[in-house]
């Protein structure tokens, strides 16, 4: 971005603000002009007066007019968002990172591995590739949650499921009787059994909690993917965004700006990556 203020924000109309779980919302944004994004990068996202906090739009790279962000109630800053309604006003600086190199992805069998709010990010890479659907071999998307309530875009699923190259496997940690749940009961890494891809071929891209990152990376090895078919979104504490406060060091990389997208085989030897 060399003839652009990294750090001017962009006013965002809130358009509406749909609740996706008890703890998470999106938000439907629409930035004062079109927000050019490559898909997998992400935005600092800020309330006047309260703070910022990095977010990967959950939309595909295409809209450029409305963006989406799901976001999880996590701590300070994001309660304070929680309390946005539609007709507020936010504020948008960015994008920020390396995202996803498609280029690779394209003509293979891609795999998004997802735990909780990890779904987000991936939903932004799913609708992306569903917008070019014929320059990729297939599409499986695992998503765990941790129960049927926190089973975030519900009501996308039967569009994910219509589409003949998508296959769409989910699980939740546990469901007490009184829950209406048909379908597995487990760790999301159980669903690793049921994938119809060549793995040794095929690309996994994996977003969720540094646990289920750390499990969901080590099944996928087990299984046969190839180390740098792994590609992991680190979501590292951030603050500037672009490489000055160093709040983000992994070893050598810095996740917003050498990331927040790398290949497993990119970050296997650095400290602390599952932290
Ligand atoms: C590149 C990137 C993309 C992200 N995309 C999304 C997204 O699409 N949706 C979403 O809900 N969240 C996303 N996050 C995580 C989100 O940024 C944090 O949840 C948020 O910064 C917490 O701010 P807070 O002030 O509410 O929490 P705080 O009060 O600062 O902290 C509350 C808890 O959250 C943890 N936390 C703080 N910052 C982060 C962080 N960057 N990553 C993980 N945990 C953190 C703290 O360690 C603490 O345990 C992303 C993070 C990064 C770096
Ligand atoms: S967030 Fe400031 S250097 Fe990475």
């Amino acid at each position: 971005m060399p003839d652009k203020n990294p750090y001017e924000v962009l006013k965002a109309d809130v358009l509406d603000v749909i609740e996706e779980s008890p703890t998470i919302k999106s938000f439907y944004l629409k930035p004062e002009r079109p927000f050019e994004f490559a898909t997998g990068q992400f935005i600092e996202l800020s309330l006047p007066g309260i703070g910022e906090a990095p977010f990967t739009p959950s939309s595909s790279h295409y809209e450029k007019e409305k963006i989406w962000v799901t976001i999880m109630n996590a701590g300070f800053v994001t309660n304070q968002i929680h309390k946005v309604q539609k007709g507020d006003v936010m504020g948008i600086r960015g994008p920020y990172g390396k995202g996803y190199p498609l280029d690779i992805f394209k003509g293979k069998d891609v795999l998004l591995l997802g735990g909780g709010v990890g779904l987000a990010p991936l939903r932004c890479l799913l609708q992306t590739m569903i917008h070019d659907i014929n320059d990729y071999k297939s599409i499986t998307v695992c998503f765990g949650a941790r129960t049927p309530d926190d089973m975030i875009y519900k009501d996308q699923i039967k569009d994910w499921k219509g589409h003949e190259k998508i296959h769409h496997l989910c699980t939740v940690d546990k469901c007490s009787e009184s829950d209406i749940w048909k379908g597995k009961t487990g760790v999301v890494t159980i669903l690793l059994d049921d994938i119809k891809v060549d793995p040794k071929e095929a690309i996994a891209v994996v977003c969720g909690p540094p646990i289920m990152m750390k499990f969901g990376t080590f099944s996928l090895l087990d299984k046969g993917f190839k180390q740098g078919n792994i590609y992991l979104s680190m979501e590292k504490k951030m603050y500037c965004g672009f490489g000055q406060c160093r709040h983000c060091v992994m070893g050598k990389y810095y996740a917003c700006k050498d990331g927040p997208v790398f290949t497993y085989e990119q970050i296997k030897d650095e400290e602390k990556i599952w932290d």
